[in-house]
């Protein structure tokens, strides 16, 4: 295999110069043009001129992503946000002002060409690299590490960002992964699930409320944005959030202040927001689930997940990450057997990583010293494999319960499979799960951690 190469869409001047200089001392092939023909899997950095004219940026940004790894960096001459959005919702990673920061594009560059190279060797070698990591986050694939490079640039900033990405995919933990790295760190890092939350708790939750500013409000009541000053604040399953109150949300992020349910005060907020939801955000919009405005508000910076299936050796690394912690926690040497191995590879896992981390568990519980392909859950029966006692005699209220927590079960957890596979909502999910957990203990059904 050839040298990787960047590739630099652009009319030559000073600018391009150096930042050819940069790309050549850093080890990759240049090539400068007007005129980008095909794709080729041998450019790793694609670097597009937003102001040239007659640019095709919706058509380039496609030829330059087809293989989904190739890094694609915008430049102009100054900040052009409306186009810029656009471009980044199309697949660019980055964009530049001229002239380029060196100091945060040389690192970059660097990381880019080192991991083109590995991926040539990597490629021949058959053990089960140990997973790198980021945060929170585990996987070698282009895939990650090119989502680790963006979470890198993005994370110090006070920008807000959307998280797009299937269900399971690991939106919760890049949010998080996100606080740790970013400037408020130190603060507390607060998780609203909009799915969770019952529509007419919602203002008094978000904002919190005075004491007896409606019946049964006996005391003052902080609120996520007041809990979470100084932090993060994480805008789960965001399109689940009642309409109305979009709009609330987002009068409160343009004025950067707040009141309290029958409070007077106006409260200064200072959060750093981000959001997530598994829902394409285009099909939410219009289906009148996300207001466009909130979108554009949250999504200054949309991050998109790639699914497991994209994610090309993470299978076998994650298998083996989480067998590892297994046999830690157990004091145990459980091993995985090739052919099993082989299945679990060949699985197109729709419930990503989450489905993977149950089906791993699910194995490891049955397996006797060395996990084979019998202890795996079988794919298609995953679904369907519990059958449900039902009595004569029981409540509709209590089989629906009961129909509910199995689906649950079989979909790993996975609150959005499991819902669409029942047919209903995902917020009415959530209500009959607060109902069962409010029957039982007396549970707090906000997702809230620090
Ligand atoms: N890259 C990863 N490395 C390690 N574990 C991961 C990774 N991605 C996801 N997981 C694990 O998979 C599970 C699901 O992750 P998470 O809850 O963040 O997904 P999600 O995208 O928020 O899903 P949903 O849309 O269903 O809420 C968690 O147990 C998490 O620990
Ligand atoms: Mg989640």
């Amino acid at each position: 295999m050839s040298k990787p190469a960047a590739r630099v869409i652009d009319l030559p001047c000073e600018h391009t110069s150096a930042l050819v200089a940069l790309l050549e001392s850093v080890g990759f092939d240049v090539d400068v043009t007007t005129d980008p023909v095909a794709s080729d899997a041998n450019v790793r950095v694609w670097f597009l001129n937003m102001e040239l004219p007659d640019i095709d940026l919706a058509g380039l940004i496609k030829t330059a992503s087809q293989d989904g790894t190739a890094e694609i960096i915008l430049m102009a001459d100054e900040d052009d946000a409306p186009q810029v959005r656009q471009a980044i919702a199309q697949g660019a990673t980055y964009f530049f002002c001229k002239p380029f920061d060196v100091d945060f594009l040389q690192p970059l560059l660097a990381d880019v060409f080192e991991e083109a190279r590995q991926t040539v060797v990597l490629d021949e070698d058959q053990d089960i690299e140990p997973l790198d990591q980021f945060g929170e986050l585990r996987g070698s694939s282009a895939k990650m590490r090119k989502l680790y490079r963006l979470l890198r640039k993005v994370a110090p900033t006070d920008t807000s960002v959307l998280l797009l990405g299937e269900s399971g995919t690991g939106k919760e933990l890049v949010a998080r992964t996100l606080h740790q790295m970013s400037d408020v760190a130190q603060g507390p890092f607060m998780a609203m699930n909009c799915a969770a939350i019952p529509e007419e708790l919602f203002e008094s939750e978000l904002f919190g409320h005075e004491k007896g500013s409606f019946s049964g409000a006996e005391r003052r009541h902080a609120g996520f944005f007041e809990r979470a000053q100084g932090g993060t604040l994480f805008f789960d399953e965001l399109a689940e959030m009642p309409i109305e109150l979009q709009a609330k949300l987002l009068r409160v992020l343009e004025v950067g202040a707040y009141r309290r349910v029958g409070g007077e005060a106006d409260l200064q907020s200072n959060v750093r927001i981000i959001g997530a939801t598994n829902r394409d955000p285009e099909r939410a919009i219009a289906d009148n689930l996300l207001r466009e405005d909130l979108y554009y508000r949250i999504a200054r910076f949309p991050i998109q997940l790639p699914a497991l299936r994209e994610r090309e050796g993470d299978v076998a690394g994650l298998t083996q990450f989480f067998i590892d912690a297994h046999n830690e926690k157990n004091s145990q040497s459980i091993t995985l057997s090739a052919a099993a191995l082989e299945q679990l590879e060949q699985h197109s896992w729709p419930g990503n990583v989450r489905e993977l981390r149950s089906a791993v568990e699910q194995a490891y519980i049955l397996a006797d010293g060395e996990i084979l392909p019998e202890h795996l859950p079988k794919n298609d029966a995953l679904a369907g494999s519990g059958d449900l006692k039902i009595s004569v005699g029981e409540s509709i209220d209590e089989a629906q319960r009961k129909l509910i927590l199995a689906t649950l079960e079989a979909n790993g957890d996975d609150k959005q499979a499991a819902a669409d596979m029942l047919g209903m909502s995902l917020r009415t999910l959530y209500n009959r799960l607060n109902e069962y957990e409010e029957d039982g203990a007396s549970g707090n059904p906000e997702d809230e951690t620090g």
